[in-house]
Formats: C-alpha cells, structure tokens, sequence
C-alpha cells in the first residue's frame, strides 16, 4: 500500500483567554503513513473513528511547569483525547485487527498504539454508533452516571438544579434527576438549550443569560442538590438558595476556564446550612462503576430511555474550531470529531 495522508491537530501555542482555532491549535497535514510497513514494535497501528471535545482540555493547554489533575499538552505534538479507533495490524496477540478500542488517543488519523494505551475494548452488542462510545457511552456519560450514584442521595419531591443543562452530562443528569422523582430546575445559554433541556425532562428551564439565576431559584426553590457545571455567580446563586444539608456536586467550573476566576461571595453558608460538597474526577469512581454502565447504559441507550443530543463535526480538520466552540457555549449538544465511519 502506498503512503496515505496523516492528518493531525498540534498543539501550537498556549492561549491566554479563549483559545484561537488555527493558532492555539492547528491542523496539520503535512505527515503520510504506509499502514503496512510501519513499524509496531509490539503494539498496533489503529484507525481514529470518533474522538471527544470537551471543556477540561482547555486546563490541558498550559505551561508544564503549572500543575493540574490532566496532563499537559506538549507543544509541536497532536493534542489527544477520549477516542474510539479500529486496529488495522497488530503485533500484540491480544489485540485484534477489527478490534474497536477506547482510550487516550491523539487528534491524529492513524496512530501507532500500545495496549497499555487501551482504557477497553468495546462489544457494541447494540450496534450503536460509534461516536457515542465518547459521549452518552463513553467519559462524558460516565460523569453523569457515576456522579449522581455516588453523591447526589436523590429523594422524589426533593429540587436538584442543574447548570449547562442542555451540554453533554449537564442533559444526561436531568435525566438521571428526573427519573429519581425530582423536580428539576436546569440553566443553559440559548433559547434552542433551553427547549432542550425541557424535552430531557427539567421541569423548570431558564436561559442565565436573559433571567437571573438568583431570581429562577428563589421562586422554584430552595434546591437539595447542585450538581455544578459552570462555577461562578451560578454557584453563589446556587448557595444562596440552597437547603439545610445539600448535596453539591462540583463536576467543573467553566465560567472561570478562560480568564479571570470569580471569587463566591458567601462561602461562609456551606457551614450555617451544612452543605455536602463534593468535587471529583470521574476516572478516580470508574473501578467502582465501569463494569455496571457498560453492562447496562448501552442498551437503555439503544432503546431510548437514556436519551442524548450530538454536535458532529466531520473530520479533524474542524477540531480547533469545535474547540472553541465548546468554550464558548456555540456546541449544542455532546461535541465529538466523527473522523471515520469504520
Ligand atoms: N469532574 C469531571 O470528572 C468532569 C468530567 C467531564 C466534564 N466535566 C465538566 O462538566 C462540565 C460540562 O462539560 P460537558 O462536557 O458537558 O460540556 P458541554 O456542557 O457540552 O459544553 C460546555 C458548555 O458550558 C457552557 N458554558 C461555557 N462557558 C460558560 C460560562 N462562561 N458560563 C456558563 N456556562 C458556560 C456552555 O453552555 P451554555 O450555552 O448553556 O452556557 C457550553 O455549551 C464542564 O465544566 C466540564 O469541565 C467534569
């Protein structure tokens, strides 16, 4: 087989603010690939399928010097992802050619791979697309599951609050409080977000940005559970109308990603109403959940009770702009880079 096109997105310069499609991160087409002569050393040369967008790779884009949970990305190289691939040729026994494999992958169309790279291997018994094994089925679904299981104490009658509502786990946990007999309040940025999130189940939904959030919660409040999205004068708003022992659960922080952080103001209610805050990276709950949502969630997927909203973009080519796209709020729904079909 002759050399084929490579394309790959590199990490080109470390942005201050929001990142800048085609300078904080290019695309890059200048490496080819023979799939059939390059070398493997052990492992396996394996085709991108769908990779994930999401909003922590913005803490990815730093100096290395500066320390965070992620790690950083490295200047000059293909940033990298949650990803779905197919194995084309391996030299490692366990892993097929035909294998469909998720994992930390790079923004790169083909890649050589080592086993210690693969996070499982998936079955697919429902036939679903694969790009929702980075979304609904993958780390973004897995956020919401694990999350709400494990903090959120649910009880029917009870008001949970959910902000970026209508963004990929922000639409799954209204599912998940609703379905928990709650009554649920969700904020998002748009008109067409706000009708999302009603369609998912919010009994209550409201744009932040044409009505006060303070405002929305003191009328159809006082909320047991935040689940927080977007930190900031939402989660002071949030605080302030909360209930004698509240679980918070702190998922991210979005308003503060791209520039100044905002300082919450009345901290000091977390002791007076005795809130339970809990902030968590969704890898550190996945050896107690994986194995219960991949032997479950794919099929309530497949047969419409967990339902979900997708914004594909095709191909790498428009992965700087998806990028900022989710920064900014322009994304409707779970952000995923469809490279290939198979
Ligand atoms: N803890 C974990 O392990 C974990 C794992 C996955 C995700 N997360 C966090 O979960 C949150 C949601 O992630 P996602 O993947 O579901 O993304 P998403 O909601 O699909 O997309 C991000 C959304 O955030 C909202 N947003 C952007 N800037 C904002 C601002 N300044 N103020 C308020 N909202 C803003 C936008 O929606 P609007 O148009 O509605 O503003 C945007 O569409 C993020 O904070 C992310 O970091 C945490």
């Amino acid at each position: 087989m002759a050399p084929i096109k490579n394309g790959r997105v590199l990490f080109n310069e470390v942005p201050e603010g929001l990142p800048v499609a085609g300078k904080t991160t290019i695309y890059d087409e200048s490496h080819t690939i023979d799939i059939d002569i390059i070398p493997l050393n052990g492992g396996f040369v394996a085709k991108l399928l769908s990779i994930s967008v999401d909003p922590y790779l913005r803490g990815r884009m730093r100096k290395p010097e500066k320390k965070s949970y992620s790690n950083p990305f490295t200047l000059g190289e293909p940033i990298s992802n949650y990803a779905v691939s197919v194995v084309l040729r391996s030299e490692d026994d366990s892993v097929k050619p035909g294998d469909h494999v998720y994992g930390l992958f790079p923004y790169q169309e083909y890649s050589v791979l080592t086993k210690a790279q693969i996070m499982r291997t998936l079955d697919n018994k429902e036939n679903l697309p694969w790009s929702l094994f980075v979304g609904i089925l993958g780390m973004t679904g897995q956020t919401a599951y694990y999350a709400w299981k494990e903090y959120a104490q649910a009880k029917a009658g009870e008001t949970a609050f959910i902000s970026a509502a209508a963004g990929a786990v922000g639409a799954t946990v209204v599912q998940f409080a609703k379905a928990d007999g709650m009554k649920v309040i969700a904020s998002s940025g748009s008109e067409e977000k706000v009708e999302l999130a009603k369609s998912m189940g919010a009994d209550v939904s409201f744009n932040y940005k044409t009505s006060e959030t303070a405002e929305v919660l003191q009328k159809e409040g006082p909320i047991s559970v935040y689940w927080d999205n977007v930190g900031g004068p939402t989660l002071e708003a949030a605080i302030e109308n909360a209930s004698t022992g509240a679980r918070f659960i702190e998922c991210g922080m979005i308003s503060g990603y791209n520039g100044e952080s905002y300082f919450v103001k009345n901290l000091m209610q977390i002791v007076g109403k005795q809130l339970h805050i809990h902030g968590f990276i969704v890898g550190y709950l996945g050896p107690k959940y994986d194995e219960e949502f991949y032997s479950t969630v794919p099929a309530r997927v497949a047969s419409g009770e967990i339902k979900y909203k997708e914004h594909v973009y095709k191909g790498l080519e428009g992965a700087s702009q998806a990028i900022v796209d989710v920064q900014s709020g322009a994304n409707f729904g779970k952000a995923v880079i469809v490279v290939a079909e198979q």
